[in-house]
Parts: C-alpha cells; sequence; structure tokens
C-alpha cells in the first residue's frame, strides 16, 4: 500500500503563525508538526510515501525531511500542489504515485496515539472502498462527523452547526485506486474547496465503506487551541511532566 501525507493549504487560522512558514513546519513539543503522521503511516509498515505540500515555504520540506532516511526510508517522494483547492484536490496530485494499488492518506497536522496498522492490514484484504477512523470527541462541529446504522457509516457532514453524533472523521483515510476517478467527479464546496467529505460520502453511496472507532487519543491543529493541545498530548506521550 502507497502512503499519501498532505502538507499543502495555506493553515489560516493560525495566522500570524503561518504568515512567513508553513503550518506543518512548526514545532510540536520536539519535533516539526510533518514528521509525526510520516511516522505513523511508517510504523503502520508503510514505506512508499508521497508528501504533497504547497503554500509558503514548500521548499524547506524537502531540505527538512531529504529522502526520509530519518525515518528509515530510502526515498521520498513530493508533489506540489499550486492553490489552496483542498483535500481532495491535493490527493489528486498522487494518482500516478499510487497507480492501481491502495493508498493510505493522512492530514499532515493531525496525530494519534497507537498505531493503525492493524487496520491496514485488514484494509489490505478487503476487496475494495475506503476505510474511515471515527474518534468521539466534545466538540464535533469542527470536523466530519459520521451518522451510524447498525455498524454502517450512512453519513458524513462536513462541520455540521447541530452535529448528529459525537463521532469526528478523523484524517486518516485508506482507499482503494477508485478514489481518483471519484475526485475528478468533485465539484467545490462552499468553501470553495473539494473536499474529502465529498469522497467518503461517495463510498458510502457505493456500499463499500467500512470504518473503526479508535481507542487512543487524536489530536489535529485547526486552531490555536488544538495546537497546543497537540503539543501537550505528545509531550505527555514522551513522559515529560507538563
Ligand atoms: O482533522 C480532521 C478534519 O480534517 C476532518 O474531520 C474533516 O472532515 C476534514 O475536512 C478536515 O477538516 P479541516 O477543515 O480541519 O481541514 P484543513 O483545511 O485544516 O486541512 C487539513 C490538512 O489537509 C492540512 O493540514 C493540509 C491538508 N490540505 C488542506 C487543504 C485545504 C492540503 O494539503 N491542501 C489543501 O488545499
Amino acid at each position: 500500500m502507497k502512503g499519501v501525507v498532505l502538507a499543502g493549504g495555506l493553515g489560516t487560522r493560525l495566522r500570524p503563525l503561518t504568515r512567513v512558514t508553513n503550518k506543518h513546519l512548526l514545532p510540536v513539543y520536539d519535533k516539526p508538526m510533518i514528521f509525526y503522521p510520516i511516522q505513523t503511516l511508517v510504523d503502520a509498515g508503510i514505506t512508499d510515501i508521497m508528501l504533497v505540500t504547497g503554500g509558503n515555504n514548500a521548499g524547506e520540506f524537502l531540505r527538512l525531511i531529504g529522502n526520509g532516511e530519518e525515518f528509515g526510508l530510502r526515498h521520498m517522494n513530493y508533489a506540489y500542489q499550486k492553490t489552496e483547492g483542498g483535500i481532495a484536490d491535493a490527493l489528486s496530485l498522487a494518482k500516478h504515485f499510487v497507480g492501481n494499488d491502495k493508498v493510505a492518506v493522512m492530514l499532515g497536522d493531525n496525530f494519534i496515539q497507537g498505531s493503525i496498522r492493524q487496520a491496514v492490514e485488514e484494509f489490505e484484504q478487503q476487496p475494495s472502498g475506503a476505510k474511515i477512523f471515527l474518534k468521539e470527541v466534545p466538540h464535533p462541529e469542527e470536523f466530519g462527523v459520521a451518522v451510524l446504522e447498525g455498524n454502517k457509516v450512512v453519513n458524513i457532514i462536513e462541520k455540521p452547526k447541530q452535529p448528529p453524533t459525537n463521532l469526528a472523521v478523523i484524517g486518516i483515510y485508506l482507499f482503494d485506486s477508485e478514489v481518483f476517478t471519484i475526485c475528478e467527479t468533485l465539484v467545490p464546496s462552499q468553501r470553495g474547496e473539494l473536499e474529502i467529505t465529498d469522497v467518503n460520502n461517495e463510498y458510502i453511496r457505493r456500499g463499500t465503506m467500512t470504518y473503526e472507532i479508535i481507542t487512543g487519543w487524536w489530536a489535529d491543529c485547526g486552531s490555536f487551541e488544538a495546537l497546543l493541545r497537540s503539543n501537550l498530548l505528545v509531550a505527555r506521550e514522551q513522559g515529560v511532566d507538563v
């Protein structure tokens, strides 16, 4: 399975921190933010990875990550997103890299405790479709929110004002290569982006979406509060008393 880490966008919600640098280069405890999602994919056994970046200081990722030696990799693939067209737009740039393989996609500002290795192995056996990861959160209105019926996800609503459940869709997605055909059919949302939630809802419509509820903590860096929380969670995970 291929891996793709998405690190484009302008990080506008984190200005002025992101006025002159890329959000994913900001520190989270003792490492740049982007190190954590790369490590999560490597820990899941995925070693063929593409980093999609854009926005401010895109070139710095090459200097920082190089060929991925620090992660035990021999090679790192890069793609450049020219505009902030959304998560699905950034993912489209990995089409030729992924080819007919399956792909694990991780947002560059997401962190999880623990591993997705078992889920990745299970998805290798899933004949086709997609798998998402859910986490109960206190403020689901800040995320994509999943609606379940029995053991199926039946809908995902992007940042609903009145969330029907408290199950956030976290920023790790497992897809078959059909994802690129689906991306081509998307139209921009009200915020002018190609939404990953629209991709996931298409898999739900096709009846090929599976899900897993993660038990460890999950964090993203969409806001100052989230960035601070991520720093604390990561530091405490390493035994730091903060
Ligand atoms: O963090 C999980 C949430 O991420 C999900 O619950 C939502 O369903 C999903 O839409 C997304 O929501 P956000 O609004 O928080 O996404 P954001 O615009 O902050 O982008 C998240 C990452 O995606 C960002 O760190 C880099 C990448 N990205 C984003 C955009 C808009 C790109 O690579 N290119 C882009 O154009």
